[in-house]
């Protein structure tokens, strides 16, 4: 195997350099990169494109900042270092309005207009572009292997990298732009976890929250209590409905709020993630009691969580590829299809988002290893757990859905729990009806 050295383009210069083992690399939010190559003469390069235009003759200075004036600079280098225009391919790449948008960006869209001023250049010397990836809402970067003249474009945030600056580079700041899950969810999936649960303190970390305080007595004065109403505080909730209810139904009100953040790559619809994520923890919860192998509740928890990993990839898929969901509706192995398209996948990308907020250990090996539950590095039997409620729950749910589940991984899995496949109606017996007809929010209590 050959070993590749990197060289980050910095913005606003360009690489250019005969055939070599080097990636070059340029990280880009709303600037454009551009990667130009004569494989025959052996020449390539990466242009780091910060503008479209220079807005005063000052700025003519730093002609490299802006495509208009730099992009025939970085031509010329080419050509004098043996390329031959007539020959040259382009592949580009950027232009994307990253980090939080605002009005003012959309309408001044500077990376789209960078990546018209590259392409009218381009075009004006006949160059071929055999790959243009521009627009979008995400940081990707450009690889382009010097030695092979292969070229690649992935979302930034799910590179491997570690060196680069992540800040500067707006990776990391994408998890930052997903909204926390609520303190006191956190809380009670902690207390959970430590197997130290406190309804005292339950009761007042809900009253501090006064988002997820409305939307608990909201739900407890709707239909699926009669819809009587009269339930004005969480202490006549608890009251009411009891402590575990009372904790079922704030995870899943503070879940909801992270799940239908998302767009709509991971769902046929607004709220699918939701739906999903329900399903799967009711389902999770009746295999625990079944199986004895774990606390419902831990299950319950577990199985709400599972997906968080695609509330980070939506953010990709979205903004980047609009078509996802319609590009792996055949596929057998959703997880395999993300490695394929997307360079990582949802256990993956969850891990990252889970290891940020510090949720314990059973919360974050269920995200990781939740379709591939042999390699737990530890709450093997909870994760086993998850891994058959969300097979189940695509087995039987009337939802559509894109995965396919394997009847042998399935019994084996089974086996795990010291259940098997001859358990399937007790099971499927057990499962809320309204978990398999389309609305599991209403099996919560
Ligand atoms: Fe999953
Ligand atoms: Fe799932």
């Amino acid at each position: 195997m050959t070993y590749y050295q990197k060289y980050h383009v910095p913005a606003g210069t360009f690489q250019v350099n005969a055939r070599k083992p080097l990636i070059l690399q340029a990280y880009l939010n709303s600037c454009v990169g551009v990667a130009l190559f004569d494989a025959e003469a052996g020449i390539g390069g990466l242009y780091h494109i910060l503008l479209p235009e220079p807005v005063s003759h000052k700025s003519e200075y730093n002609r490299e900042k802006y495509a208009a004036t730099g992009l025939p600079l970085f031509l010329g280098h080419l050509v004098r270092e043996g390329a031959d225009i007539s020959r040259l391919q382009a592949v580009i790449a950027g232009g994307a309005l990253a980090g939080k948008v605002s009005n003012q960006d959309i309408r001044l869209d500077i990376g789209g207009r960078t990546a018209e001023v590259v392409k009218e250049v381009l075009g004006k010397h006949g160059i071929q572009v055999a790959l243009s990836e521009t627009g979008g809402f995400f940081t990707c970067c450009l690889n382009f292997n010097l030695e092979t003249f292969d070229y690649e474009v992935i979302p930034a945030l799910l590179s491997d990298e570690q060196e680069v600056d992540d800040t500067t580079h707006g990776r990391i700041s994408k998890l930052d732009d997903i909204q926390p899950i609520p303190q006191v969810a956190l809380k009670i999936l902690r207390m959970i976890d430590e197997d130290a649960y406190d309804i005292h303190n339950l009761s007042q970390e809900v009253r501090k929250d006064q988002v997820i305080s409305a939307q608990v007595l909201k739900y407890c004065n709707s239909a699926v209590f009669g819809g009587q109403g009269g339930i004005d505080s969480i202490d006549d909730a608890l009251l009411i409905i009891g402590q575990t209810s009372l904790a079922k139904i704030v995870t899943a009100m503070a879940v909801k709020k992270l799940l239908n953040n998302s767009y709509t790559g991971y769902s046929l619809a607004k709220g699918g993630l939701y739906h999903h994520a329900i399903g799967v923890a009711l389902v999770a919860e009746k295999i625990a009691a079944l199986s004895g192998k774990a606390s419902p509740f831990a299950a319950y928890s577990a199985g709400l969580i599972h997906d968080l990993g695609k509330v980070v990839l939506d953010q990709f898929v979205s903004g980047a590829r609009p078509f996802f969901y319609r590009e792996i509706m055949g596929e057998n192995d959703l997880v395999e299809t993300e490695n394929r398209l997307l360079k990582t996948n949802h256990t993956k990308a969850g891990l990252k988002l889970a290891q940020k907020w510090d949720l314990p250990a059973s919360i974050t090996n269920t995200i990781r290893y939740h379709h591939t539950p042999d390699d737990a590095e530890s709450h093997r039997e909870l994760v086993t757990i998850i891994s058959v409620s969300n097979s189940l729950f695509h087995m039987f749910s009337a939802s559509p859905s894109l995965h396919k589940v394997d009847m042998n991984s399935l019994s084996r899995r089974l086996e795990v729990l010291g259940m098997s496949i001859s358990d399937f109606p007790a099971i499927v017996d057990a499962i809320p009806h309204q978990v398999l007809s389309g609305s599991p929010e209403l099996a919560i209590t």
